[in-house]
């Protein structure tokens, strides 16, 4: 099949790849003339040193190039997901479907980004969200992963499932598309004060239970926004907060790490020179838990943290004191 993906950061370059490998005609589009170019020239991606881009691989920096693609991958930061939606629109075949692999809630929209390609592209072109635990640097590296491909048209679902699925790469399905997008975009938000927490030199008990107050408060924004609760647990939920929050690949975390250490915010989400989606992820659920009136402390704290100056430390002993609560809302009940 021709497929294109669009975005040739770590993420766009390694699914283009596992593509190719699937005995697809790929083209791998890149934002900027000189991002191509130095693809070319190199015959790697800086971020994935050592993974070899093949001759088979098409390279470009023209839009024109989603004319002949049945597929199309979107594979840009969120902050460009809308836009690049928009500039492909005009090239579209009819019936072309979108993938989208970006983890993040659109800014000042607050929309997920499969809702956000909707509104660019229109009727017509069914859309689906490949999300998981899915570290380019190990995709790059052929190590074994596992997604999942959601999607309210289960046909382009199973597609999806299809083209990317092989031996090293194992690709689940499910129609909850708003549950699978929130746990990629909101995780993020965790990462970031996982990270903290190592910068600031706690432990493994802090670590567990912003992860799993963590995922309780994502779930529960979630479901307040259709999502279902099952899918917070599964591979696009807690097994992404466990990559994001564990790895030392996560640019969340180890932004984060720099927060910790004292580094102030701003500061250090641009010297991780590649976007931190957890740190927009954070004003964005911050304002959608306010306007559904869902309790968010975690993600609360964050915000303090990372746009009001608040010192992690105060942040964490405001969290570790707010008033006794049950583990569960159906204790004794
Ligand atoms: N890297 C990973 O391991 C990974 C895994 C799963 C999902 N993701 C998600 O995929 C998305 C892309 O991640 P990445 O790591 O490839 O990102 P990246 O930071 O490496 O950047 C991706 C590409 O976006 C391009 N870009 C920058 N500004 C742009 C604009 N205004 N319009 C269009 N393109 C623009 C850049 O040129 C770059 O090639 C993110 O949302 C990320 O959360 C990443």
């Amino acid at each position: 099949m021709n497929i294109t993906v669009l975005g040739s950061g770590g993420w766009g370059t390694a699914l283009a790849l596992l593509l190719l490998e699937n005995g697809h005609s790929v083209t791998l589009w890149s934002y900027k003339e000189e991002e191509s170019a130095a693809l070319r020239e190199k015959g790697e991606n800086s971020v994935l040193p050592g993974v070899p881009l093949p001759e088979s691989l098409t390279l470009t920096a023209h839009m024109s190039c989603v004319e002949k693609s049945a597929v199309v991958v979107l594979a840009t930061p969120s902050f460009a997901v809308r836009t690049t939606a928009r500039q492909m629109k005009p090239f579209l075949k009819p019936g072309t479907v979108i993938v989208s692999v970006s983890k993040g809630v659109e800014k000042d929209t607050s929309l997920t980004l499969t809702e956000a390609i909707a509104q660019e592209v229109g009727e017509g072109y069914p859309i689906v969200a490949l999300s998981g635990p899915s570290h380019a640097e190990e995709v790059g590296r052929k190590i074994p992963t596992v997604v999942v491909s959601a999607s309210r048209d289960e046909k382009s679902a199973k597609l999806v499932q299809d083209l990317f699925m092989n031996e090293r790469f194992r690709v689940y399905t499910t129609d909850d598309v708003i549950g699978v997008e929130l746990g990629a975009a909101l995780k993020n938000v965790i990462a970031l004060c996982a990270g903290i927490n190592d910068g600031l030199g706690y432990g493994d008990n802090t670590k567990a239970a912003l992860m799993t107050r963590g995922l309780t408060e994502v779930a529960r924004l979630g479901e307040a926004m259709g999502g279902r609760k099952e899918t917070f647990a599964g591979l696009a939920g807690l097994g992404d907060l466990i990559v994001t929050c564990t790895s030392m690949h996560s640019r969340n975390r180890r932004c984060g790490i720099a927060i910790g250490k004292g580094t102030p915010p701003r500061q250090a989400v641009e010297e991780m020179g590649m976007v931190v989606e957890g740190y927009y992820a954070a004003a964005n659920a911050k304002a959608l838990a306010n306007k559904l009136g869902v309790e968010m402390p975690i993600t609360e704290a964050a915000y303090q943290v990372l746009y009001e100056g608040q010192d992690p430390r105060d942040a964490m002993a405001g969290l570790m004191t707010r008033e006794r609560k049950q583990e569960t809302e159906k204790s004794w009940v």
